[in-house]
């Protein structure tokens, strides 16, 4: 049952994705969803270097015989490191899978491809899911209003985003934005999806880079305690409801001006996440976040998903008996 074409696409065990995370997406948590039979795209936007990012996936890869994505966010907003320079890594390292975001990956199609690297691009939209195939990628990634990250500008749930892209492209698709244990891994294969992709509750992992008071904080989260912020400067993010969330809130709600919000939405995440500072800036987290009661093992998560997947298959079973 969790075999797909994805599976067969990534060569992986299960449907079971997770994806890029800016500065939190390192090799420990990689390498640890590769060996418990997933795939997970380490960000290339974290590092200062293009060196730093060629270690971090050499690190990976000796913590790992599964596979190591890259995650190329393409959104023109100020890049440690040229795209050409990311699509070289990627190629000369020869990763296996790339997960294109953020704009489109027309131009770094090709040269991915020559190389032998998959593209599965996430998108925010039908649209740009047609897109995605019209391009050639391999896979897309479609994502939901609930999602952690970048939720686009439409407020479409995942609930009707991953049935309206299955229907709309014949590449397979893959479901984001919510999902966090094995009932939503079959109620994506039910929609029609090939596989799900997470972060939110990636985050919340005992190999996944993080302070202590962070992922107690998503334990004791519920699925209210997000913040939907930036429509208004057309960079829609969800974000933990902080202390600087509600204040981008409140300014946004006040006509705010893209040059009044940057001092207040610079510099995300750092400090929540490796400092445990909870109210010092703005860190992307999805309202899966109301799933989350604890912080397992990567392996321990991702078994748990397989296990519960059987036991919803096994009610759905018995659901249509009765019926
Ligand atoms: C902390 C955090 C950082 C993220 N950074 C990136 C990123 O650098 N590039 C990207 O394409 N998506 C990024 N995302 C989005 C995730 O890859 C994924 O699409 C999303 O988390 C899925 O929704 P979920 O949080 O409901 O599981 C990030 C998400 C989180 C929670």
């Amino acid at each position: 049952m969790l075999r797909t074409r994805i599976t067969k696409l990534f060569n992986i065990k299960y449907p079971i994705i997770c994806g890029g995370m800016y500065w939190i997406g390192r090799a420990e948590l990689i390498a640890a969803v590769a060996n418990a039979g997933g795939l997970g795209f380490m960000a290339a936007a974290t590092f200062d270097s293009l060196d730093d990012l060629r270690a971090e996936i050499r690190k990976a890869r000796d913590m790992t015989d599964g596979p190591v994505g890259l995650n190329i966010n393409l959104f023109p907003a100020i890049r440690p490191q040229p795209i050409e320079a990311w699509v070289e890594i990627a190629c000369e390292e020869k990763i296996p899978v790339v997960e294109t975001s953020g704009r489109s990956p027309e131009a770094i199609v090709e040269p991915l491809h020559a190389a032998g690297v998959k593209i599965m691009h996430k998108v925010p939209g039908v649209k740009y899911a047609r897109t995605a195939e019209r391009l050639g990628c391999d896979a897309v990634c479609v994502v939901g209003h609930e999602c952690g990250g970048h939720p686009g500008m439409d407020e479409v749930s995942t609930l009707v985003m991953v049935p309206a892209t299955v229907d709309a492209v014949g590449i397979p698709v893959v479901a984001a934005g919510g999902f966090a244990d094995g009932r939503g891994l079959v109620a994506a294969l039910a929609l029609g999806a090939e596989a799900v992709l997470m972060g939110t509750r990636f985050m919340a992992t005992q190999e996944c880079r993080g302070h202590p008071a962070w992922k107690e904080w998503l334990v004791n989260a519920s699925e209210t305690d997000t913040a939907y912020v930036m429509k208004t400067i057309k960079n829609p993010s969800r974000v933990a409801k902080n202390a600087v969330a509600v204040k981008v809130l409140e300014m946004e709600a006040q006509g705010a001006t893209l040059e009044e919000l940057l001092p207040v939405i610079a510099g995300q995440g750092g400090a929540v996440f490796d400092d445990g500072e909870l109210d010092s800036q703005l860190a992307s987290a999805g309202q899966a976040m109301g799933l989350i009661h604890d912080v397992p093992t990567v392996k321990e998560l991702i078994d748990r998903m397989v296990e519960e997947a059987a036991r919803s298959r096994d009610r759905l079973n018995a659901a249509a008996a009765v019926a």
